[in-house]
């Protein structure tokens, strides 16, 4: 390709208007005549899906690796890169340059469709996982997408919803992990989400598009539109909206009317003109990174087993009924045992190279097998009877959820449930295997003895299965997200999908387990929660010191023991909290570090985290802006959300970016709460108290009580009317002058 800046200049206005949607489903325009090539991209995430020319149903064979959600309960950076490695080798095997995931939209409420898809309900495992995921996939010469950019948390009407969020939820949950992504790992292209945010669709949000993306962030690279989401073609090229995808009839519509807007705005044009460059940069770079490329469809398919192995999340193992020893005579019930689901549905769905089933894996094993269900009970409680051990094979159907609708509710099919209460009726030693996208209820969790969460795990599930239920593997997945007893119970309960058109998310701060901890409800399992068949030791916390300058960093480390029997992999988890009376809104606690460590049996490690001032950072709406708040932090070191090993407590010298501006309606309490109104307000109280003294002092305690209720919360318009006036005048005028009356 000649020079990018050369070509521009050779190109007609509409030969770049052109550029500005593709070609058809899966490829850009290119231009012949400058020698510029089309660049290919497809789905999905966990998985090639490239449709047969011509057969929008059917795609050619490809790994179907585990999903998102299995993705990101290996809590393993080394494994997402691991996964998108794999997927590298497939895509330049099927000459495509760009990979369209991962998918990051954090899990709002269990009820989405497509959180199979998706990592998590915490924006900072979402975001390392997301990065690892890209500058592994990038390294190996295919562009990632992240995708959808942003607040895409549902599927109920996602193409026209208008999601209201305040900036500091917005920022600190539906941005973050976004942030954290485009920061490290600099994606080659961002798909805008179909959805509204505040009012303005995101193919068409320049604050966020551009401001944020691009300027705040750094962004570079192109951003493409989810497929038929644009719905303004001008209005998306001045927010930076770079290339319509698909191509095709509504483009067409849209090239004339961007010619006729571009004659008569010369701003737009400029917008246009960086957008063209932008995308031949990308174009350069894909055709430059094109490799041939073999691929050993059974190296493939073993990688599956392996990173599926890694996701797998042991939820409950009493009386150490796990691992399976091989001479036990085992029945193995469910159809998922024989036709397993292990994928979800929609633009992700993969035609997977090699399918087992755990009944075939399990075959030469002595294990007998009974459907159960549908309406097929009877022979399975009577296989049940007869065996020493009973794995049952349940979960959610693919018309429970998908891509393009949400569930229902977190309800297993029913006549499933019955199932395994009838065999635990009949044996007392039953494991339940369970295959489900997102969190599932569980009224039989008392009455049996294990359960192993597999989640979709791909193709390479089976063999992962029964690697773990006969122990020749060790479990080592957590949960990247609660599990709760029952909807009612979850964040977002009240508001979602939403009415009308809009879905307001006013729990706010508040998603998953940060909701869970707040309001103290007990979930079935927290996020980060998952057993190993060996036991891990920790030592004792240690903080580099117990105060954080501004722009200081904070180490912490602890050593980690296998005492078990059985070499095994840990996730040691760092949780932070705001300690003692906050100036904002703080959830309980935060994930702000994970490592995942394996450990032969007696060894020991020592895992160490940093805590950067980021680390620290709110987003403060006042000043629209980040800024650390000075004060005590809580760090945790634990196995899960909700069981920890170790504690630390350092105090942070904050930056105090909040000025507080005194109007009549200001309170005490807001200006002691600001550096620089803190003594003022002091001040202020200071005169109360000696003008209560003169007139005989206010009975002990009952003044605190008084003035936290009271006093501390008057506007000042009232407040100086409690002090002699000229008192308070003199005070003020040197902050507001003579006309404070008329702020
Ligand atoms: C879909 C999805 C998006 C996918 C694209 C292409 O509607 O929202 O994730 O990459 O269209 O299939």
């Amino acid at each position: 390709m000649d020079r990018i800046e050369e070509m521009i200049q050779k190109m007609t206005t509409e030969e770049k208007v052109e550029l500005l949607s593709g070609r058809d489903d899966w490829n850009t325009k290119g231009h012949e005549g400058l020698g510029i090539p089309s660049i290919m991209m497809v789905d999905g995430p966990n998985g090639l899906r490239k449709e047969m020319e011509g057969n929008a149903t059917e795609s050619y064979p490809a790994t179907c690796f585990p999903s998102m959600v299995n993705m990101a309960s290996t809590f393993s950076r080394e494994q997402m890169r691991s996964l998108a490695a794999a997927l590298a080798v497939e895509c330049h095997g099927a000459q495509v340059d760009i990979l369209l995931g991962p998918g990051i939209n954090i899990k709002r409420s269990p009820l989405c469709g497509r959180n199979f898809e998706y990592l998590s309900e915490d924006p900072y495992l979402c975001g390392e996982l997301a990065a690892e995921y890209i500058i592994s996939l990038q390294e190996q010469g295919i562009g990632a997408s992240l995708k959808h950019f942003a607040a895409n948390n549902q599927e109920y009407k996602r193409m026209v919803v208008d999601v209201r969020v305040d900036e500091r939820t917005l920022r600190e949950v539906y941005l973050a992990a976004f942030e954290i992504a485009v920061k490290k790992a600099k994606p080659y292209t961002v798909m805008s989400a179909y959805n509204k945010v505040n009012g303005t669709y995101m193919s068409e949000q320049k604050e966020l598009l551009t401001d944020i993306l691009r300027k705040e962030w750094g962004f570079e690279g192109v951003v493409v539109s989810d497929w038929g989401s644009v719905n303004d073609r001008e209005k998306g090229i001045a927010a930076g909206m770079d290339l319509e995808m698909p191509g095709g009839i509504n483009s067409h519509d849209n090239r004339n009317r961007v010619l006729l807007a571009l004659e008569k705005n010369p701003d737009l044009k400029a917008s246009m003109e960086e957008s063209i460059e932008r995308q031949l940069k990308l174009t350069k770079t894909c055709v430059e990174n094109r490799r041939k490329q073999e691929v050993d469809w059974k190296i493939q398919h073993q990688k599956a087993v392996d990173l599926a192995a890694e996701s797998l999340v042991l939820l409950k193992n009493e009386q150490e009924i796990l691992p399976l020893s091989p001479t036990k005579k085992v029945a193995l019930i469910g159809a998922f045992a024989d036709c397993p689901r292990f994928q979800g549905g929609g633009s992700a769905h993969v035609n997977p190279v090699c399918v087992k089933s755990l009944y075939d894996v399990l075959k030469e094993k002595d294990v007998i097998y009974a459907k159960g269900y549908p309406h097929l009970e009877e022979e399975a409680i009577r296989v049940a009877k007869e065996a020493e051990k009973v794995i049952v094979c349940i979960g959610l159907l693919d018309l429970y959820e998908s891509e393009y609708f949400d569930r229902r509710g977190l309800e297993l099919m029913e006549e499933q449930n019955v199932l395994v209460e009838r065999i635990a009726q009949v044996n007392s030693q039953v494991i339940v295997v369970l295959y489900n996208g997102s969190p599932v209820t569980m009224p039989w969790l008392s009455k049996v003895q294990a359960v192993l969460e597999a989640y979709l795990p791909g193709e390479g599930g089976s063999e992962a299965i029964a690697d773990i239920l006969y122990g020749r593997r060790n479990p080592s997945g957590r949960l990247a997200e609660t599990f709760p007893f029952r909807l009612e119970d979850t964040p977002a309960y009240l508001d979602f999908p939403g009415k009308g058109g809009r879905v307001t998310y006013r729990e706010g701060l508040y998603v998953g387990y940060k909701y869970f901890d707040k309001r103290k409800i007990e979930p079935i399992f927290e996020f980060g929660y998952g057993l190993s068949y060996t036991q891990f030791q920790y030592g004792k916390l240690k903080v580099s010191g117990s105060k954080v300058n501004r722009n200081e960093s904070c180490t912490l480390s602890v050593e980690v023991t296998n005492v078990g029997e059985m070499d095994g992999a840990e996730v040691v988890q760092l949780y932070l909290g705001f300690l003692g009376e906050s100036r904002v809104e703080r959830v309980p606690r935060e994930l702000k570090g994970f490592e995942k460590i394996f450990l032969k049996t007696g060894e020991t490690q020592k895992v160490t985290f940093t805590l950067s001032r980021e680390s620290f950072r709110y987003f403060e709406p006042e000043i629209h802006d980040w800024a650390v708040e000075t004060g005590n932090y809580r760090i945790e070191i634990g196995t899960s959300s909700r069981q920890m090993k170790g504690v630390a407590e350092v105090f942070v010298e904050g930056d105090d970016m909040r000025q507080l501006n005194i109007s009549k309606t200001t309170t005490i309490s807001d200006m002691l709460e600001h550096e620089n109104t803190k003594e003022l307000g002091e001040q202020l109280l200071q005169t109360l108290y000696d003008q209560k003294e003169k007139e005989g002092g206010i009975p002990e305690g009952r003044y605190e009580r008084l003035g936290q209720s009271s006093f501390f919360t008057y506007p000042l318009r009232n407040f100086l009317d409690l002090v002699q006036k000229e008192a308070a005048d003199q005070i003020l005028e040197e902050v507001l002058g003579k006309d404070w009356n008329n702020h």
